[in-house]
């Protein structure tokens, strides 16, 4: 079916001057960018965004790391486009990541590891609301 995901470019790629790169291989995967802005979280928003995982002992880590740059956060759109957003970007960590995909060849490790992406409809249909609103989609 007809999807959208959810997507961020994280501070480590950013910095590295790698959003072209990444948003290429979302493209040759036959993903379309159908919203796309660059932002710099506050610590609060990171938190609220990462909720889910604020028991995990990574968390100030994860959150911390978030902020330190801007990102880029995007919607894909395309058949399929959250499992297909999964496999552009490999494993969580890098060192399981297959070739050619955007975390083997960027990622330098499992937290700063280059993207995120939602992993399921019902997630990514709130990350999409918690940065974009409706005007902002434009298929
Ligand atoms: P992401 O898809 O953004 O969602 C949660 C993030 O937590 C995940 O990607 C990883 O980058 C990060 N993460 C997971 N495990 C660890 C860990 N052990 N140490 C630091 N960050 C982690």
């Amino acid at each position: 079916a007809l999807e959208r995901t959810f997507s961020i470019i994280k501070p480590d790629a950013t910095k590295r001057n790698l959003t072209g790169a990444i948003a290429a291989k979302f493209e040759e995967a036959g993903l379309r960018i159908v919203a796309s802005k660059r932002i710099q979280l506050t610590l609060a928003q990171a938190q609220a965004f990462y909720g889910v995982h604020k028991d995990r002992p990574f968390f100030g880590e994860l959150t911390e790391f978030m902020i330190s740059e801007p990102i880029v956060v995007q919607v894909l759109e395309g058949e399929n486009a959250i499992a297909k957003n999964r496999e552009v970007m490999g494993a969580t960590n890098p060192a399981e990541a297959a070739e050619g995909t955007i975390r083997k060849e960027y990622a330098l490790s499992i937290g700063e590891n280059s993207v995120h992406g939602s992993d399921a409809p019902e997630t990514a249909a709130e990350e999409i609301a918690f940065f974009f609103s409706g005007l902002e989609l434009v298929g």
